[in-house]
């Protein structure tokens, strides 16, 4: 069974101290950073478009191609800008838990990926934004990079390449919004972490108004692989327009929850049963392919290729690959309060729709979960909906909404359920979902 699985970002998370330079280098580690240096810096972005790596972040964007909108011509005033690489290590949706692990594993794969992305787009400046809750993981990139230095594949003329590269570890302070791009690049320039307008897109005006690329941890430290092996090896895995491997990270009713690497394309029924199934004597009863900002499935959804097209046409989104599983012992309406509540604290204020709208969803979600009200309200709940979604400032808002509507289509007689029998109608000692 465990044949499906492609470890490659994971294969070296079970080694003694496998967050050493030590132990990283013994598996060749950096070795890619001098192919990577005897290629031009174009051709490196051209090996990882060919690959067809897009953005492990969500949004699934081609990553050669954002690399390739930084102007470098040096005739215009953008093209001798600096540039900047961040790398947007905020993992903060709910149930993703990918990168997190990864940067406690395995760092140095994401030194090596920054260093290799930053010479691709001629950067000489990184940075690194880790969310601020996880100061052990801050520690241990610090530490990792700490090490690049003192071993020189960081610093001026690295391997005497005549590139240089300084990395900064940044701590976040806390606000799930500053994972959107835009508002971790203000929180870095040290003003309040709220979204900016789009576009222009950072890749033209981004760190200090200039051209900037932001990736997701994922994204960047699948680069040495793609260097290493060449973007053949990469795109021979997944499927046609979601190609290679990725982290997905299975949490809730399954019995070995954790992460599992797996080309794009694997389905939900192979993964839970790679998690030795859904707890005994339960059933699936919904779950989310990238955290709860994504759509709600269902167990109609066990044989839909993960990729993007595949959830996509399912009416929802792969996102972060964060499948939370949630069996029959679970109350939707409870689960989906408890996302709202999320929201509505993590709404950053800029926006109307979102700072008032997620408030008013969770008054509505409230009363209609206490049993209060009448179907009618559950009419007002999608109305409140359709007044926030596509109208809010950012992707937060849509996120909100996103767990709100879809258990609303699948799960509507669970909602009138609570009306008619006044109240939850799952017992809270057997629901872990308020656990
Ligand atoms: P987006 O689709 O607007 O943009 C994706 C990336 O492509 C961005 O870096 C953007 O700058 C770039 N881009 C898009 N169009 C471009 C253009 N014309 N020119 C240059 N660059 C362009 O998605 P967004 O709003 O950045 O992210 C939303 C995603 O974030 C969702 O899919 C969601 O799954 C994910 N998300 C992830 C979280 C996490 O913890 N990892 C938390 C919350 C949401």
């Amino acid at each position: 069974m465990t044949d499906v699985l492609t470890p490659v970002l994971t294969d070296n998370w079970g080694d003694d101290r496998s967050w050493t330079l030590d132990s990283y280098a013994a598996r060749g580690g950096y070795a890619a950073l001098d192919k990577a240096f005897a290629m031009a810096p174009d051709d490196v972005i051209t090996e990882v478009k060919e690959s067809g790596l897009r953005g492990r972040g969500g949004a699934g964007f081609p990553t050669g191609m954002k690399w390739g909108f930084i102007p470098q011509d040096a005739a215009t005033e953008a093209g001798r800008k600096p540039k900047y690489l961040v790398v947007n290590a905020d993992e903060s949706e709910p149930g993703t838990c990918k990168d997190i692990p990864l940067m406690m594993a395995s760092p140095h794969t994401l030194v090596e990926g920054v260093i290799i992305s930053s010479y691709a787009i001629r950067a000489n400046q990184a940075f690194i934004y880790i969310r601020g809750e996880v100061l052990h993981v801050i520690r241990r990139v610090q530490r990792a990079v700490q090490e690049a230095y003192l071993a020189g594949h960081l610093g001026k003329n690295i391997h005497g390449s005549g590139f240089d590269l300084d990395v900064v570890v940044h701590a976040g302070a806390g606000a799930y919004i500053c994972g959107e791009e835009t508002a971790l690049l203000e929180g870095l320039e040290g003003r309040r972490g709220q979204p900016r307008l789009r576009p222009p897109f950072p890749a033209v005006a981004g760190l200090y108004a200039s051209p900037t690329v932001i990736n997701n941890v994922e994204s960047i430290a699948s680069v040495p692989s793609i260097i290493e092996h060449g973007h053949g090896w990469f795109s021979s895995m997944g499927t046609e327009k979601s190609k290679g491997f990725g982290i997905f990270s299975l949490s809730g009713h399954v019995q070995q929850p954790g992460q599992y690497e797996a080309p794009l394309g694997i389905t939900l029924r192979t993964l839970i049963d790679l998690a030795g199934g859904i707890r005994e004597g339960h059933e699936l009863k919904f779950w989310t392919p990238g955290g709860s900002s994504t759509p709600l499935l269902t167990a109609e959804h066990l044989d839909m290729p993960l990729d993007f097209e595949g959830v996509g046409a399912a009416g929802s989104m792969l996102g972060t690959r964060a499948l939370q599983i949630f069996d029959d012992t679970t109350c939707v309406v409870r689960a989906t309060l408890r996302w709202t509540e999320f929201y509505k604290h993590e709404s950053c204020g800029k926006c109307t729709p979102c700072r008032e709208g997620t408030w008013w969803l969770v008054q509505t979600l409230t009363a209609l979960e206490k049993g209060q009200g009448s179907e009618a309200d559950l009419d007002l709940l999608l109305d409140q909906c359709d007044n926030i979604l596509g109208r809010s400032f950012c992707a937060l808002a849509d996120g909100a909404v996103s767990p709100i509507m879809s258990s609303i289509k699948y799960f509507r007689d669970e909602y009138v359920a609570h009306l008619t029998e006044g109240g939850c109608p799952f017992d809270p000692a057997r629901s872990t979902a308020w656990a």
